[in-house]
């Protein structure tokens, strides 16, 4: 009966708040796994950053709450954003479920479950949803160490391989106030976590053999900016990132998301003289025109993010590029739109998330007149998309041929091949031996599809 099954929505953020809850239930005895139909106790750790998010847990929430007919034992919980955003508005819907754990109280889910076990042992009932949603000083510092020894011996799929990258968490919340974002809502105010903190638990990954870190926050370019103060001109963030690329072991660093505004000549230099920071950038553009980005209160221009684009590429010339991309945000014209398409088209983004605006109801975009149609939205989308096949399509040729570094993840989703990732986060399929897992390894790109290359280590004298 104490058979757990998370299903995370949304951002790398809910996977590592997941990750930490699994981790902070198998220390009390708890068994996660990866089978929902077999589970006693199903957690939807939710994202409320767009509408379909939301519908899309509400659906699966009402869907799973039938299986408490058959089973009045059956505990259902709504975590993470959309807890934190509805709060006990979501029981008119969903009037079955058992927990309600908002954003900054991840670390009481055990103890509400152990309670509701309790009470279920004791032949009480379950009886009033448990509703949590407080703010909670310090919660920041909760989300830490998760990889006690012993997660993965439960047979749980896909956790018996050793760990190769991790996510590490080094601030929560966001302050920028940008007009169409619930998020501010939902994470809270910006706090970071302590640097020794976020240094000694890297160290800790790295001797467990983990080779990657991608450092986490909705925000990352402002870390501790009001705890720590600027050296030499370089930011708190930069001094972290020249901390974690001191430890040994370590091989990459990543992060995300940062702000454009964060990006200053210090972040730019780091690029120059810290190897171990992956030639990949996640630089959420939003809009490339100025009237809607000062809508939108986002405090850059179109010529602001472009001079980022090339002084990092200027720096390190074979930098690859992401970005999030809205479409349709109340007011844009087709010649305000059409801006974002030729920025879009001049950065030559490697990967892109584009967004159709989602009203999400207290942001200020919400009261905005001038909502753009469906239509409207679907056709910018689609442009978008086109110029993103054809940038990874571009991309990807000039891969084809050439030897890329490859950390070789695990086994790839049909169980047959491996899979890893280049520096420029590319997913790459191969063939290698298990034993190569957590390695980096030289791989020769000999084939690719939009989104995947593939190809074959190149070892010498060395078993593949
Ligand atoms: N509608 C559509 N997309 C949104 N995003 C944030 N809020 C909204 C919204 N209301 C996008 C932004 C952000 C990404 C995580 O989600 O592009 O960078």
């Amino acid at each position: 009966m104490n058979r757990v099954y998370i299903k995370t929505y949304g951002c790398q953020m809910n996977e590592r708040d997941s990750e930490a809850v699994a981790a902070m239930l198998r220390a009390r005895g708890y068994r996660i796994v990866g089978d929902e139909g077999d589970c006693d106790i199903m957690l939807l750790n939710t994202c409320s950053v767009r509408d379909a998010a939301e519908q899309k847990a509400i659906g699966k929430a009402g869907y799973v709450s039938h299986r408490k007919k058959k089973n009045p034992d059956f505990v259902l919980g709504i975590l993470g954003c959309m807890a934190q955003n509805r709060g006990a508005s979501l029981l008119d819907q969903l009037p079955d479920v058992d927990l309600i754990v908002g954003t900054q109280k991840f670390h009481q889910v055990p103890d509400y479950l152990d309670n509701l076990r309790a009470a279920r042992d004791a032949g009480v009932p379950i009886g009033e949803t448990i509703i949590d949603i407080a703010e909670e000083a310090g919660s920041q510092n909760t989300i830490k160490d998760h990889f006690e020894p012993g997660a993965g011996e439960n047979g749980e799929a896909g956790e018996v391989a050793p760990q190769v990258n991790a996510f590490v968490s080094i601030q929560q919340g966001c302050n920028m106030d940008c007009a169409f974002c619930i998020v501010p809502k939902t994470r809270g105010d910006e706090r970071s976590r302590p640097m020794d903190d976020i240094v000694t638990e890297c160290r800790g990954l790295a001797a467990r053999g983990v080779k990657e870190v991608t450092l986490l926050g909705q925000i990352v370019t402002s870390y501790g900016r009001r705890d720590y103060a600027h050296t030499n001109g370089i930011s708190p963030f930069v001094q972290l990132l020249e901390r974690v690329h001191e430890i040994d072991g370590i091989e990459r660093i990543r992060f995300t998301s940062p702000h454009p505004r964060g990006f200053k000549e210090d972040l730019a230099a780091a690029y120059g003289r810290l190897p171990k920071l992956c030639e990949y950038v996640h630089l959420p553009m939003q809009s490339g025109s100025n009237r809607i980005l000062k809508a939108m209160n986002r405090p850059y221009s179109r010529e602001r993010y472009k001079e980022i684009v090339d002084s990092l590429r200027a720096v390190r010339p074979d930098m690859y590029f992401s970005t999030d991309i809205i479409v349709g945000f109340p007011g844009e014209t087709d010649e305000e739109f059409e801006q974002t398409r030729e920025l879009f088209e001049a950065c030559n983004y490697d990967m892109a998330y584009i967004f159709k605006y989602s009203i999400r109801s207290g942001t200020p975009a919400a009261g905005m007149g001038d909502q753009i149609p469906d239509e409207v939205k679907e056709h910018r989308n689609a442009v978008l998309l086109d110029i993103l096949k054809r940038n990874s399509e571009r991309r990807n040729a000039v891969l084809l041929g050439t030897v890329e570094e490859v950390l070789v993840e695990g086994p790839d989703k049909t169980g047959q091949r491996f899979t890893g990732r280049t520096r420029g986060n590319r997913v790459c399929i191969f063939d290698a031996n298990p034993r190569l897992i957590g390695q980096l390894v030289p791989l020769k790109i000999e084939r690719a599809s939009v989104s995947t290359l593939y190809g074959e280590l190149v070892l010498q004298g060395v078993e593949r």
